[in-house]
């Protein structure tokens, strides 16, 4: 399969968005400001701009990072925007009410993307990614179940939350800080996320709900949100017990719509009460944004709803955080109006292509073997085949590093903690021609690794976690 050119335009250079003169010869004490503690005196903004931006050389170039979901491209125009209004404090509704209200847009162009019955009933927020809109989305089904079960007049104690072993950190985040007890169904050989076969038997009358995830962290995989509903459904016929569901569509919930429009996994499907996506991720925006949305506000309960009237004007707020960059959502209001619907489909589908490409290509590559091949996240895991003597993904991820690729390798959970995989990640800005000198980098160092070293030791390289 062709890789195809993603078609994107150069690179805006920040040079002409930054009025300072750094290349000029600098004073000798550039070198001299003290970093390991607050300097007692100033220093010209020149010095240490040139300081900073020296020293942030050192960090790798985001275009070669295979390992994130998270945005590392977007046009100079949108750029432009988000430099324009840095200043911008979400949190100052009454002083920037036109913020608020693409916010709003955005939220409602998110509702009807996601397919909500009634979008004007539609509750949602942006938040700072996907780890905020996760803790909201779960603090909302345990208040529903604590008020279901007060007017019961039940015990609330002991709240559960089911979901696959295999979601991110932000859900064992959430358990933890909001004392949820997190009740991971297991990957079994095979099978490396949640399916409805075995996720009744983890739900009781204690469950708040259940999160399932469009698509794997660990391998990019669409978790079958249709057929979890529909398992909670026998399960509800058979006990009486109602169990809500919230979508984890970090990065899925600006794929599928796009690319698997037969696809039933959101608002469609009356069990899923809530979804959030990182716009950081395939919303193509710079760090720093996510999304959380409720079907209706009898999803988001009032309580969770605060009033603020401290900055001028009354609004509600029900974000963790306060002041945030409204930058951010400026961002993904631009790049909604600027793609609309048919130029996100052509960039998931650019990105999509080349991840089955690269997938192929990599599957015709021994000693490589395919755990996932990009057809549903613009992203696959790939291990070496059994038997493979004298090296680990570890090294190739190292030896990768060495070349400037950032190409994690970690290990699935147990009872899978004998699959440990390469994962990549295709984002927009990742070019046929970076993919063409990918593959060459990985055949070259494959053939170097295939060469026994008695210096490797497989101990010296610690799995990476997935993000
Ligand atoms: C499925 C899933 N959920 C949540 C997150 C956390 O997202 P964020 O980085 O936007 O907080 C990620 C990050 O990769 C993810 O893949």
């Amino acid at each position: 399969m062709p890789i195809p050119d993603t078609g994107v335009l150069p690179e805006a250079d920040p040079d002409t968005l930054i009025d300072s003169p750094h290349l000029l010869p600098q004073p000798a004490d550039t070198l001299l400001v003290p970093v390991e503690e607050l300097p007692a005196a100033q220093s010209s903004p020149d010095t240490v701009y040139r300081r900073v931006r020296d020293e942030l050389m050192l960090d790798g170039n985001a275009r070669l990072n295979l390992a994130t979901f998270v945005t590392t491209w977007m046009e100079p125009q949108a750029r432009h925007l988000m430099a324009e209004t840095a200043e911008k404090n979400l949190a100052d509704r009454a002083e920037y009410p036109q913020i608020t209200a693409m916010e709003e847009r955005c939220v409602q162009m998110l509702a009807r993307l996601w397919h909500a019955p009634h979008p004007e009933r539609v509750r949602g927020c942006s938040t700072t990614g996907s780890s905020e809109a996760a803790m909201l989305g779960g603090l909302a089904l345990k208040r529903r179940w604590q008020a279901r079960r007060r007017a019961q007049g039940k015990d609330v104690s002991r709240p559960n939350l089911v979901m696959g072993a295999n979601v991110q950190v932000c859900w064992k985040k959430f358990a933890n800080y909001f004392d949820v007890e997190p009740r991971y169904v297991p990957m079994e050989p095979g099978r490396y996320h949640l399916t409805p076969d075995t996720l009744t038997a983890y739900c009781d009358d204690n469950t708040i709900g259940v999160v399932t995830v469009l698509g794997s962290t660990f391998d990019g995989s669409y978790e079958p949100v249709a057929d979890i509903c529909l398992a909670l459904d026998g399960y509800q016929a058979a006990t009486g017990t109602d169990i809500p569901v919230h979508v984890d569509g970090a990065s899925g919930a600006l794929v599928a719509p796009f690319l698997d429009p037969g696809l039933l996994w959101d608002f469609q499907l009356e069990r899923v009460a809530s979804v959030n996506a990182s716009g950081h991720k395939y919303g193509h925006v710079f760090p720093g944004l996510g999304w959380a949305l409720w079907r209706d506000t009898e999803a988001l309960p009032d309580d969770l709803v605060h009033e603020v009237d401290y900055l001028g004007g009354s609004s509600p707020t029900f974000t963790l955080a306060f002041s945030r960059p409204g930058a951010h959502v400026v961002a993904q209001y631009y790049n909604f109006l600027r793609y609309g619907f048919e130029g996100l489909r052509n960039l998931a589908r650019q990105s999509r292509s080349t991840a089955r490409a690269l997938a192929t290509q990599i599957a015709g590559m021994p000693p490589y073997e395919l755990v996932t091949d990009g057809s549903e996240l613009p992203a696959f895991a790939f291990r070496l085949a059994p038997g493979t003597p004298d090296f680990t993904v570890f090294d190739v991820s190292q030896a990768m590093r060495a070349r400037g690729w950032h190409l994690p390798a970690y290990t699935f959970p147990a009872p899978c903690q004998d699959v440990s995989v390469l994962r990549l990640v295709v984002r927009t800005g990742f070019t046929a021609e970076l993919a063409r000198l990918f593959v060459s980098d990985l055949a070259q160092v494959t053939a170097q690794l295939r060469v026994p070293d008695p210096r490797r030791s497989i101990a010296a390289f610690r799995p990476a976690a997935a993000t």
